[in-house]
């Protein structure tokens, strides 16, 4: 089915709005980024596998986070149309097959958009419009929950990147090291990044809390075997190589080393 062209036999059930303090931009970039469905909405969707992706949209097989045997698999294609500041996603195959969900998106300012989404259903009894309605609303509300807040920390990240000075300071005192070292897993802003101070299997290393993909945050992700899992796009990192273990060729920065002078723990610029 076509962009602009709906099905005869859907219902309309129901719409869900919401104003949000991100850019258009952000937004399209959140529509077409199928990848953070299983990371992000971990409570909606178990999997995604994606059959096909490119500027007009994506295509890609999902499963919902459902118990195993509840679980169910769909198809959804998820059409971008610029023109008309509006994307639809449907239903391809699956339970459900024939939904379509219109979005449109409206802009007010460079950072402050409204949303519509407009949830039309096949075969739904014009009794059970509202309940289908009303389990949409839930959803949706649910999902722009988390990708407001996914936007949010994206457009501040990129705002700091750009606002980043070319001064690098060779060393920052961290304090003493009998306050510093109880205090662990210790935060801390040096050059610009923000780095974790960590004691893992005997070892004190500091890793950079910012992921190299699309700068999702480590803050809130505890250090699991000596790796950590971006809670975005779920890619994981050997944070004492840097390395990619998911297999994507982005990496974590090199870290500063971090040493004892006299009573004060110092982070110093690498290299
Ligand atoms: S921002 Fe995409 S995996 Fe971290
Ligand atoms: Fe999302």
């Amino acid at each position: 089915m076509g962009v602009g062209v709906l099905s005869a036999s859907a219902l309309w059930v129901g719409s869900y709005q919401r104003r949000m303090p991100v850019s258009l931009d952000r937004m399209y970039e959140n529509a077409l980024d199928w990848a953070h469905l299983p990371f992000l909405h971990q409570r909606s969707f178990a999997s995604i596998e994606l059959i096909e992706a490119g500027n007009w949209g994506w295509r890609a097989g999902l499963v919902s986070a459902k118990n195993a045997e509840q679980a169910e698999a769909f198809i959804i294609e998820l059409r971008l149309d610029r023109a008309h500041r509006r994307w639809i996603s449907s239903t391809l195959e699956g339970p459900g097959a024939g939904s379509e969900i219109w979005t449109h998106v409206f802009e007010y300012g460079s950072r402050d958009i409204a949303i519509q989404a407009d949830f039309f259903v096949p075969g739904v009894p014009l009794d059970q419009k509202a309940r289908v309605g009303a389990g949409y609303q839930k959803l949706y509300q649910g999902l722009y929950d988390e990708d407001e807040a996914m936007m949010l920390g994206r457009q501040a990240a990129l705002d700091q990147k750009a606002a980043k000075t070319p001064l690098v300071s060779e060393a920052l005192d961290l304090g003493p090291v009998e306050a510093v070292l109880p205090l662990l897993p210790f935060d801390f802003d040096f050059n610009d990044q923000r780095w974790r101070l960590v004691k893992d299997r005997g070892e004190f290393i500091v890793y950079s809390l910012t992921c190299p993909h699309q700068l999702g945050s480590f803050v809130d992700k505890a250090l699991i075997d000596g790796t950590i899992t971006c809670p975005w796009h779920g890619y994981q990192f050997d944070v004492r190589s840097g390395h990619c273990l998911s297999g994507h060729a982005c990496k974590l920065p090199a870290p500063p080393s971090v040493v004892v002078r006299g009573e004060s723990l110092y982070a110093m610029q690498a290299g």
